[in-house]
């Protein structure tokens, strides 16, 4: 037996800002990926995928900022089993302190006959030349077996075995289409436990994809049989339907550590506020009966249940709100506040603000201040996240009317300022949000397409405000646009031109040479 398998710590690499942002439409701008990494770090998240350098300007430019940022975690780039690949990886990563490459290529029948057109010859030598070469660049190699789980016992460990000779240091066994079920997956760890020589000199991790709803339970089943790194995504987002859920991962082991005698060093109390931002920031709605982070994960509304709480919380609580940070959203500030409660209440909530963007919230608390009788914490993260998004923006909205109702079509006055000009107008549409939206479109004409309108309450009563997303789509690429405001259209309003705004940014940092590369 390995040391591995007798250490009881499981790494926990998040790979939410890659994998993760491959889902269609997730994506992710470079400040919502700081802010992503940054949280993940304090978490205490051992490795975060910062992204496929090569895949994208903007993927490189994510992992180089992260790098340049993060202190404890390890931050990863992804790479293909190809020289150019790593090297961008590698170039990437360089301002880390603390760096991982991690190569991958299909082991699989079907995907080197189909997708390679490679024999496993071939594939094998890849193995060995991409490993060589990123170990050549960095100190901390991981290696993944694309579509391990389909892929022939035999194979696999030949090709594991090379990749350990040549410089790996992880090897990670994804379910890559989410096929696999416990008993197999923890079957397949185990056997690479026995037939693989060298299996002890490196740490074995598992990948699990959740096409059967099963990704969170193979990767426990990975970990009891051996592997002491889990890679997973907060609110369990992913290619397709997703990756192993980082929170059910975590808690898991949290709360059955009697039979999961392993630990993560996550500091669970940050997982309601990650999994709210991850939330916020793609667009991907948290269902209600979500584990861990559902609305109503730790609700109780039976009549039978609520008597049961009321005696001992243990009657129907496995695990407590708090332990995932689920505070009762805490009255807080009213409309007397001074600046020096503002700023100290944001740091109590987690943010570091700097002048500016403190002075910008202020004004647009004490303006809700005036329009909402109590505020609470959520309604400052509202705010705080919705000013701080706006920062650098190209376009503003400056003011608003629309008249609706059940006579004639509505009608939306709106004023924008454009690269610092003033323009306005006045739209017709079928509703005040198409009204708004083509009043947007006048102003500032553009080709992107609608693909999602959505619109949540941050807190209860009808003067809560409202998180409005808005994803546009413009050649394939697709951004996310948030707003939040006591009237759902002026919210609304600001969350096109958010996602307007990104636009821009995407076009300006689309290199279609990267992309194709
Ligand atoms: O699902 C998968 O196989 C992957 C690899 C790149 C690890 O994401
Ligand atoms: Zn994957």
């Amino acid at each position: 037996m390995s040391d591995t398998l007798h250490s009881d710590r499981v790494r926990i690499f998040d790979t939410t800002l890659r994998d993760g942002e491959q889902s269609p439409g997730a994506s992710m701008n470079l400040d919502e990926k700081i802010r992503i990494a940054e949280i993940l770090e304090q978490m205490g998240v051992d490795v975060i995928e910062a992204g496929f350098p090569i895949a994208s300007n903007g993927d490189f430019e994510a992992v180089h900022e992260i790098s340049k940022i993060l202190r404890e975690s390890t931050v990863c780039g992804l790479a293909r089993a190809d020289k150019k690949d790593i090297e961008r990886a590698a170039e990437a990563l360089k301002p880390a302190r603390h760096k991982r490459i991690h190569t991958f290529i299909s082991t699989s029948p079907l995907h080197m006959k189909y997708k390679l057109q490679m024999d496993p010859e071939d594939v094998c030598q890849a193995v060995i030349d991409s490993v060589k070469w990123a170990r050549n660049l960095c100190d901390d190699v991981e290696w993944s077996p694309e579509d391990g789980t389909r892929t022939e016992h035999d194979f696999l460990c030949r090709t594991v075995e090379s990749a350990i000779n040549a410089g790996a240091t992880t090897i990670n066994i994804p379910d890559t289409v989410g096929y696999s079920t416990p008993d197999e997956f923890g079957s397949l760890i185990s056997m690479l436990f026995l037939r693989v020589p060298n299996i002890d000199k490196a740490i074995v991790s598992t990948h699990c994809h959740n096409d059967l709803g099963l990704a969170v339970a193979n990767s426990l089943a990975g970990v009891a049989n051996g592997a002491r790194q889990v890679e997973c995504a907060v609110n369990g987002l992913g290619e397709r339907a997703g990756n192993a859920a980082l929170e059910e991962v975590v808690m898991s082991l949290h709360t059955r550590s009697d039979i999961l005698p392993y630990r993560s060093t996550i500091k669970t109390e940050f997982i309601t506020r990650v999994s709210h931002l991850v939330s916020t920031v793609t667009g991907f709605v948290v269902q209600n009966n979500k584990a861990i982070v559902g609305a109503n994960a730790f609700a109780h509304e039976a009549g039978i249940h609520q008597d049961g709480m009321l005696k001992h919380s243990g009657t129907y609580e496995i695990m407590t709100p708090e332990s995932v940070g689920l505070v009762q959203s805490k009255l807080v500030l009213g409309k007397h506040s001074g600046r020096h409660a503002f700023r100290s209440k944001l740091q109590e909530l987690g943010y570091d603000l700097g002048d500016n963007a403190i002075e910008d919230a202020f004004t647009r608390f004490k303006n809700l201040a005036d329009r909402k009788k109590d505020i609470f914490d959520d309604d400052l993260v509202a705010i705080v996240d919705d000013e701080v998004l706006r920062t650098n923006d190209r376009i503003r909205l400056l003011s608003m009317k629309v008249i609706c109702g059940t006579h004639d079509r509505q009608t939306a006055d709106l004023e924008l300022e454009i690269d610092g000009t003033t323009k306005a107008t006045s739209a017709t549409g079928d509703g005040p949000v198409d009204a708004t939206f083509n009043a947007i479109k006048d102003l500032f004409p553009h080709k992107a397409l609608l693909q999602l309108y959505q619109v949540s309450a941050v807190t209860q009563g009808t003067d809560a405000q409202a998180e409005v997303t808005v994803r546009l789509e413009e050649n394939g690429k697709s951004v996310n646009g948030q707003g939040a405001d006591t009237d759902t259209l002026v919210a609304s309003a600001r969350a096109y031109v958010n996602a307007l705004n990104k636009l821009l940014v995407k076009r300006d940092k689309t290199a279609p040479r990267a992309l194709s590369a």
